[in-house]
Parts: structure tokens; C-alpha cells; sequence
């Protein structure tokens, strides 16, 4: 038996911080406290592709980055003190820096996921929880979005780490579509190109940080349809495809806030630090910087908040 990739001895192994979360989750619901229950760190300021959706170039600034030394600080103070469950590594391209990821696995056994554009080959690490491979369409249209030849790459390191390591590999490759104007026809293509090859995928929606951002797929008819389609293909793959229904109907319309303010979106429950270590506001794709960008929260897709929102927790 598994439950969202867990085992059952890992479950079993896991106990205290099970018990933390149920504290949160409780005082969440009795007292309204909030805590943060998951992570995110951008550990790396580098990246090697230029997508053209992007939140992450946007706010980009200087070339600082953290050693193992001062990451192994942020995690004590930030995310051990704080009881965070599970941590997701982003960037930039957070394969570019193995040293931090293995001493975030380290501190963080089973409970680290790494977001990755999959170009680079992708290493195996021991209690790693999965790889979350973005894959952004078909391969014209992923490689329109993230650069020619990108998808030829990932390919190839997605299927050589899941033929490499053992008839279990491929559970540690999950798969995150994020949908916009240029892809949004291709959601069930990419369901059949890679569930081969993967354990689970997750859809979330272009956020845009700016009005009229003609990637962002507007509400009405089309979105509808490509949320209903997800639906329906979850029908035929209930295993594979792991937004619950109740996040899929919040993504058809504004779920998280008006205009850059988040409203029922719960920025609180995740933790997000930048590359070098602040915490990011409103959420883990603003910035720890008050004149940065912001997202416009009226319009957002992202998929960590909205299955918070779809499962009961709110701003
Ligand atoms: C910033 S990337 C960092 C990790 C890695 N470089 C990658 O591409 O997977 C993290 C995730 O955010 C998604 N993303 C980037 N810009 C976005 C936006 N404006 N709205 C929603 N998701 C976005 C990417 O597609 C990717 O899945
Ligand atoms: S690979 Fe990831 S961080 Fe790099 S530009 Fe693309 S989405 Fe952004
Ligand atoms: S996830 Fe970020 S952009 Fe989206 S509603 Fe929440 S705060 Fe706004």
C-alpha cells in the first residue's frame, strides 16, 4: 500500500512529524494558527535554460549564492525550527548544485523533492522523495517554450534514469505540466507520452505578473475545458494524475486574491526562502524584495497553493 509515494514502513517511520502536522492541522482548525507545514528553497541563482513563462528570470538579480555551510544554517533556522514536512528544491536549476541538494536529503530524508527541467543527467539519490520533471507540451511546443533540443534532453535523462536504476526508478519521477495559451491542447498528449516513464503528473496554470500576459490562459470556456478534460482523463488514470478534483474546480476561475493581494490563498503554509536564504512574500514565487515584481493573484494557477485551498485551508 502507498499513500502519495509513502510506504508503509516509511509512513510508520515518519510518526513524529506526523504528529506535528496533526498538531498544526488542529490548531489550524481549532484556533485559527498558523503554521507552515511545507518548504521551498531556491538553491541555486543559476539556471541553464530561458523559458519564456518564467517567474524566476523576472526577479533575477545578482550572481550570490549560499555554501553547504550557510544552506545547512537556513535549514535550522528556517525549516527545522518551523517542523516543515516536506521541502521542495527550486531555483534556477537546482541539479546544478548536488552539494546542496544531498544536504538538504540529508537533513530531510524521503521528504525532499527536486523541481528540475530534467536537461541535465539526472543523479540518483538515496531517500530522495521524487524528481518533479517539468514538461511544458509536446516536444514542439515544450521546446518553443523552454528552447530547442530541451525536450530531446529530458527525454532522453527521464528514460535513462528510470531504465538505469532498477524496476523502481520511475517512482521517482513526477511529472508537473504548467498550462498556458501555447500548450493547453496538449495536456492529454503529454499524459500518454509520459506516463511510461513516470509515476505520477500534476497540472497547475500559468500565474502571469502582469495584466494581458498572453500566456496566461484566461478563464471561460477554453480553461473550463482543459480542466474538465484533466477530469475526465483522470478517470481512465486515477493513479497517475494526482490533482484532487476539488483543486481542479477551484483553477477554473479566481481562487487566491484580487489584484497582487493574496486573499484566501494560505501564503502561510508554505515557507519559501530565496537563494540566499530570505523568506519570499507573498508566496514561493514572489520575492524577498519589496520592489520586486509580484504575482497577480486574481489570475494564478500554481498547484501548491490551490490544493491547500481545495482541501480546506485558506489565507
Ligand atoms: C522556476 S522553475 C525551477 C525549477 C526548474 N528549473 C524547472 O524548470 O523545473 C519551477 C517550476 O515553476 C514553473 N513556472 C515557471 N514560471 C511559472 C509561472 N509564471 N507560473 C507558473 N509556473 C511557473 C516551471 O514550469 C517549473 O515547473
Ligand atoms: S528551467 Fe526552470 S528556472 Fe530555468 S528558466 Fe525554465 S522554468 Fe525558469
Ligand atoms: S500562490 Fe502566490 S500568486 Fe498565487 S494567489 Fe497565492 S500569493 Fe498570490
Amino acid at each position: 500500500m502507498e499513500i502519495m509515494g509513502r510506504g508503509v514502513k516509511q509512513i510508520i517511520q515518519e510518526t513524529p512529524s506526523y504528529v506535528h502536522i496533526f498538531s498544526k492541522f488542529v490548531g489550524y482548525k481549532l484556533f485559527n494558527k498558523r503554521s507552515p507545514v511545507y518548504g521551498s528553497a531556491d538553491v541555486i541563482n543559476v539556471c541553464n535554460l530561458h523559458c519564456t513563462h518564467c517567474y524566476w528570470w523576472l526577479n533575477r538579480k545578482e550572481n550570490e549564492e549560499l555554501t553547504v555551510d550557510q544552506w545547512k544554517k537556513v535549514i535550522d533556522e528556517k525549516f527545522k525550527k518551523n517542523n516543515i514536512f516536506i521541502i521542495t528544491l527550486v531555483g534556477g536549476e537546482p541539479t546544478m548544485r548536488p552539494d546542496v541538494i544531498e544536504l538538504f536529503i540529508k537533513e530531510f530524508p524521503k521528504r525532499i523533492c527536486i523541481v528540475s527541467n530534467g536537461t541535465i543527467p539526472l543523479k540518483k539519490y538515496d531517500n530522495l522523495y521524487f524528481y518533479w520533471i517539468s514538461i511544458d507540451g509536446t516536444k514542439d511546443i515544450h521546446d518553443k517554450i523552454r528552447g530547442n533540443g530541451s525536450w530531446d534532453k529530458t527525454r532522453k535523462n527521464v528514460i535513462d534514469y528510470v531504465e538505469k536504476n532498477g524496476k523502481l526508478a520511475y517512482k521517482d519521477m513526477w511529472i508537473t505540466m504548467t498550462i498556458n495559451s501555447l500548450n493547453y491542447k496538449t495536456v492529454n498528449d503529454v499524459i500518454e507520452e509520459w506516463r511510461g516513464y513516470s509515476n505520477k503528473i500534476g497540472f497547475q496554470f500559468h500565474t502571469p505578473f502582469m495584466k494581458n500576459d498572453p500566456l496566461w490562459l484566461p478563464f471561460g470556456e477554453e480553461r473550463t475545458r482543459v480542466v474538465d478534460e484533466i477530469m475526465t482523463m483522470k478517470e481512465k488514470y486515477s493513479d497517475y494524475i494526482i490533482n484532487p478534483d476539488s483543486q481542479l474546480e477551484l483553477m477554473k476561475k479566481n481562487w487566491g486574491g484580487k489584484g497582487t493581494t493574496p486573499i484566501d490563498c494560505p501564503t502561510w503554509a508554505i515557507l519559501s526562502v530565496d537563494h540566499m536564504g530570505r523568506e519570499k512574500r507573498p508566496c514561493c514565487i514572489g520575492s524577498a524584495e519589496d520592489k520586486a515584481m509580484k504575482p497577480i493573484c486574481e489570475d494564478c494557477g500554481l498547484g501548491c497553493y490551490s490544493v491547500l485551498v481545495g482541501y480546506g485551508m485558506k489565507g
